[in-house]
């Protein structure tokens, strides 16, 4: 591949006639924004183990009332990034939430798409679109880009949950904004529970709902049961994985980030391909090793990590005894969308 020019092989004089002008040559940047082969990322392969973040949520608890904060977050920043634009990958952002008995995060809506995963705690709900979703380990909550939503807390112990959105691409294409609303009026059920029953959607005289996120709740409790139907099913399937959707389409249930719940069975080793898109994992139950290209982490349950594209990530289950539960996130809808996803096997 031939070498070309620097920008210091030109006169300076020639340099700052183009400046002022508001040019810029692209030879001497032409291989950094199109490198052979494989993209720069700035993503780093990184990992936020659960008990040393915990006592420093719990500490923001103290040090800054719900009032002051609104939404009381640790943002997992990678620090390929830099840890101030809070993003654990291009598409990515991460954040660790804590509400406290009695705690209320008001309404709000804005155009990133956000979905929660309950890490700990019981007697927390979110309402989203005037439907109340309880938050329970392991449930995913949907909220998606424009829908109202809104944190509160009936129970007595602290809740935890990991907010998953597609903020900093949102930012990036200065669309993020939000906007401050009234206190939801809970609204009779949406008839949600009724796709979590095999194969059927609520059809009330031959119609179907056009809702654009008919599902915002997607109990753990159900999408575990799932993940051990397919293992028991399928006793030599590799890879027991589900795809949290539109249970309407059968799409990705966001527009631009995909979820996704895996199961390892005991003593497991599965090797993840090289793709497109960065990728997030949060170990629900058990323990997981996982390797990013010669980074070596290990999952304890309610850790999280990520891995940037175009690399591939072995997952080994440390037990050999009981399965081990993965949610991950990943910028797979985005990619397909876009046209540039890839999977190199
Ligand atoms: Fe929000």
């Amino acid at each position: 591949m031939n070498d070309l020019g620097k920008l210091e092989d030109l006169p300076q004089s020639y340099r700052d006639e183009l400046k002022a002008l508001n040019l810029v040559p692209l030879w001497p940047s032409l291989r950094a924004v199109l490198p052979p082969k494989v993209p720069t990322r700035q993503t780093k392969p990184t990992h936020w183990p659960y008990a040393s973040l915990k006592p420093l949520l719990l500490q923001a608890g103290e040090l800054t009332p719900i009032e002051k904060a609104e939404r009381r977050v640790l943002v997992l920043a990678n620090p390929g990034h830099g840890l101030e634009k809070m993003q654990a990958s291009a598409a990515i952002y991460l954040g660790m939430q804590l509400l406290l008995p009695g705690e209320w995060a008001p309404s709000h809506r804005h155009t990133p798409n956000a979905v929660r995963m309950i890490v700990e705690g019981e007697g927390a709900y979110t309402t989203v679109d005037g439907e109340k979703c309880p938050m329970s380990r392991g449930d995913l909550i949907l909220t998606p880009t424009g829908l109202w939503h809104e944190h509160g807390h009936d129970g007595d112990e602290p809740v935890v949950w990991l907010d998953v959105l597609d903020l900093p691409l949102v930012y990036y294409m200065e669309a993020s904004y939000h906007v401050n609303g009234e206190r939801q009026a809970v609204k009779p059920g949406r008839g949600d529970a009724a796709f979590r029953r095999a194969g059927v959607a609520p059809t009330p005289v031959f119609t179907r709902s056009a809702r654009a996120y008919p599902m915002l709740r997607y109990p753990w409790v159900d999408t575990r049961a799932a993940l051990e139907a397919l293992a028991q099913d399928q006793p030599d399937l590799a890879c027991v994985q589900v795809t949290y959707i539109n249970p309407e389409t059968g799409d990705d249930a966001e527009n631009i980030l995909g979820f996704y719940a895996l199961m390892l069975r005991p003593g497991q080793a599965l090797r993840l391909p090289a793709r497109s898109p960065a990728c997030v994992f949060h170990q629900i139950e058990g323990s997981t090793d996982i390797d990013v290209e010669g980074h070596a982490f290990n999952l304890a349950e309610a850790d999280t990590a990520c891995a940037p594209g175009y690399t591939a990530v072995s997952l080994r289950n440390r037990s050999d005894t009981d399965a081990a539960f993965i949610f991950m996130a990943d910028e797979s809808p985005l990619h397909r969308k876009l046209g540039v996803y890839e999977n190199r096997g």
